[in-house]
């Protein structure tokens, strides 16, 4: 391991624990570490956990029998676990029991520890642990290896105090504690002056940030502040709660000109009651009147969300709600998820769980409908305009193909040379896909 100083991070789930890599990334630079080629025979593998995917214990415990083989060919490789399931206690233990091989386990909370943790682990040999439940203060000052140099995650807050029935991120995240304002406008400032020009503000729950902390600051005023800032030419966020979406921030979308017209506001249901039994303290009424605020606001805005089919007692009328819902909404795309059971949640002691075969025949019906209307919202791009941030070689298009977004987060393929990746190229769309768009530069 001394002379093998390379790296490999293998990264699961949310845009948060992307963003924590690129931290754990960053941190291990500093060490001397470079990027492996690939996975097998790197210096360090770090696994960076999800607990929100389904079977997601499964997957990860299957995860760690190929590190095992792993470690076999290369005894000198140190394998590290961190991320949400660490913050599991069932499985901590089953690691320290079944899987003592595992060098370092480190929590959601104790990413800034990692450099130590790593040379405690090489000077005495043992695994070594750090996995804390809560913390006040979120660690400031930490390297980063970011993917791209023209655009980036600015983490805003941790943790979520809304306790989702279903969801298990305030188990694995802890307490919400937001950044002190002043930490990150410096750090999107540092980031303009490095040539970055769109930042995506990155929480579980970003429009309570300062709330929990009581900030003078709230999210909207940290809106109209990043707006500010010379150089920044794109402001996205992530993900917002449909119960906090004041009149100040939906005007923000009027007045901050860099602010992108694209909002993730996950639904969860189109029942009132259900979304009371999910403790989300919003009404399908009063989602839709958001929705209708929104859009009054910013014509052009797109809206996304996210949708749990089958949450426990869930019956057809309940379902008729989410699909009515639907059709009113307007969504641009959806996540649509299978509801799952989380171990530790309120929801999963619920009595009335629905049957799959209910649960699948209810989805295939929702996925069909937002489909349609993804594809039928994408079709009215045909013709248009639109200022497209250049990102590179596109993941699907072919040779000579990149792709970016559209200020409403719309995916585009074009024609390009990708060393112009980072410039707001204005490209026509040409096709509309299900999916994704098709253009070329003007
Ligand atoms: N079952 C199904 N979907 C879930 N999500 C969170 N927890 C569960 C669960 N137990 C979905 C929600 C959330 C998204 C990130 O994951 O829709 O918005
Ligand atoms: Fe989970 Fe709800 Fe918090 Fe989102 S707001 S992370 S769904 S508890």
């Amino acid at each position: 391991m001394a002379d093998n100083k390379t790296y490999f991070i293998q990264t699961y789930g949310c845009q948060m624990n992307e963003r924590d890599s690129e931290t754990i990334a960053g941190m291990l630079e500093q060490e001397g570490f470079v990027p492996a080629l690939e996975r097998d025979g790197a210096g360090v593998i770090v696994l960076n956990t999800c607990s929100v995917r389904e079977n997601a214990d499964n997957r990860f415990f299957g995860q760690l029998g190929v590190m095992k083989k792993i470690k076999e060919k290369n005894p000198d490789s140190i394998v590290a676990v961190c991320g949400c399931m660490m913050q599991q206690e069932p499985v901590i233990r089953k690691i320290r029991e079944k899987y003592n091989w595992v060098d370092i386990i480190f929590g959601t909370l104790n990413i800034d520890e990692f450099p130590s943790l790593l040379r405690r682990r090489l000077a005495e040999g043992r695994q070594a642990m750090s996995v804390s439940e809560a913390r006040e203060h979120i660690a400031e000052g930490l390297p980063s290896v970011r993917k791209y140099p023209f655009k980036s995650f600015v983490n805003i807050m941790n943790g979520c105090n809304n306790f989702c029935t279903y969801c298990i991120v305030p188990y694995t995240r802890g307490r919400e504690v937001s950044r002190q304002p002043e930490a990150i406008l410096e750090e999107i400032r540092s980031l303009a002056a490095d040539g970055v020009r769109e930042v995506t503000l990155l929480g579980q729950n970003v429009n309570s940030y300062g709330k929990a902390d009581r900030f003078d600051t709230d999210f909207a005023d940290l809106l109209y502040r990043v707006n500010e800032v010379d150089g920044i030419e794109r402001i996205r966020f992530m993900t917002s709660h449909p119960k906090d979406v004041p009149d100040r921030l939906i005007g923000a979308f009027r007045d901050c000109e860099k602010l992108c017209h694209h909002i993730h506001l996950p639904v969860q249901s189109g029942s009132s009651r259900l979304i009371k039994k999910m403790n989300r303290h919003y009404t399908k009424e009063g989602y839709l009147e958001t929705v209708a605020a929104l859009r009054e606001a910013a014509p052009d805005i797109a809206i996304t969300t996210d949708i749990i089919v089958g949450f426990p007692g869930e019956t057809e009328e309940d379902f008729e709600e989410t699909m009515d819902l639907v059709r009113k909404a307007q969504f641009d795309s959806a996540f649509t998820f299978l509801y799952s059971v989380r171990d530790g949640t309120p929801a999963a002691k619920y009595p009335d769980q629905v049957p799959e075969e209910v649960m699948h025949r209810r989805f295939d019906r929702l996925v069909e409908a937002l489909n349609a209307i993804t594809a039928e919202k994408n079709l009215a791009y045909q013709g248009r305009v639109e200022k497209i941030l250049i990102e590179g070689p596109s993941a699907r298009g072919g040779d000579g193909i990149c792709s970016g977004r559209t200020d409403t987060f719309k995916l585009v393929n074009f024609r390009c040379n990708p060393a112009r990746a980072g410039e707001l190229a204005d490209v026509r769309i040409t096709e509309a896909k299900t999916f994704s768009l098709f253009g070329e530069l003007v």
